[in-house]
């Protein structure tokens, strides 16, 4: 995302991010107030607090991570206190959603995150997601990806919901696969450098049943 981005107006005071995330803007359509919980399909899905911290560093600092995102690698306190701040600065201007995921509203095993399609399609809204090393292969992010795609359509009333996954993430193709998404062959490729990495990075998009 960049100021040129139609979709969003950089704030003046924008900073670099130290949390992987892009710079802070203000969508020209925010989201709605963010709910205490979204639930379904035995997840609860509930913002990140201050107690999380250990369980955020759980999730997020691991070479799988670190290979296909751009959170930063490795991820310490530091980062987590900036992951903190900037979900609920973006929760506040309807800018994003960070979500830990949990089965029983209490212990994260993953993070989910809705934002507004970094191509600036108007209405279109992305989805990221981890989880934990120890929880893999249990359904979490598929799960965590439907919920989430129901209440882009259904709350924060989007057009269309894409991932945006880089080419060799096996495991993320799985979970694209999994819960309805098919390769957008109109979509340019997006490169990404980030941990070190060059990914190329393809745009899937949600099939509505
Ligand atoms: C990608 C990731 C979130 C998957 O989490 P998960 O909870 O293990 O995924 P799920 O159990 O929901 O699996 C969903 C599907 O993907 C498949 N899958 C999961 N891991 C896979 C792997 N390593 N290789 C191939 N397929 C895989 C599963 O078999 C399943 O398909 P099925 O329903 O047809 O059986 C996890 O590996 C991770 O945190 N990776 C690092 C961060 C990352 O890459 N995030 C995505 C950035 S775009």
């Amino acid at each position: 995302m960049t100021s040129h981005d139609p979709a969003h107006v950089a704030r003046p005071d924008a900073a670099t991010p130290a949390d992987g995330l892009p710079p802070q803007l203000v969508p020209e359509h925010p989201f709605p107030p963010v709910p205490d919980t979204v639930t379904g399909l035995g997840l609860v899905l509930r913002p990140w607090t201050e107690d999380d911290i250990p369980a955020m560093i759980a999730v997020l600092d691991n070479p799988e991570v670190g290979r296909w995102t751009r959170i930063p690698a490795p991820f310490g306190p530091l980062d987590a206190e900036a992951r903190l701040a900037r979900g609920t600065y973006g929760h506040e201007i309807g800018e994003r959603i960070i979500f830990a995921v949990t089965e029983d509203g209490v212990t994260p095993v993953g993070e989910v995150l809705a934002f507004h399609e970094r191509s600036g399609r108007e209405r279109g809204v992305e989805l990221g997601y981890s989880v934990a090393p120890h929880a893999r292969g249990r359904g979490l992010a598929s799960r965590s990806v439907r919920v989430m795609t129901a209440h882009a359509y259904d709350v924060l009333k989007a057009e269309r919901v894409v991932l945006v996954i880089s080419q060799g993430n096996e495991a993320s193709e799985g979970v694209a696969r999994a819960t309805g998404f098919v390769l957008d062959e109109a979509a340019e490729p997006v490169e990404v450098h980030a941990n070190g990495f060059d990914h190329v990075a393809r745009t899937w998009v949600h099939r509505r049943g």
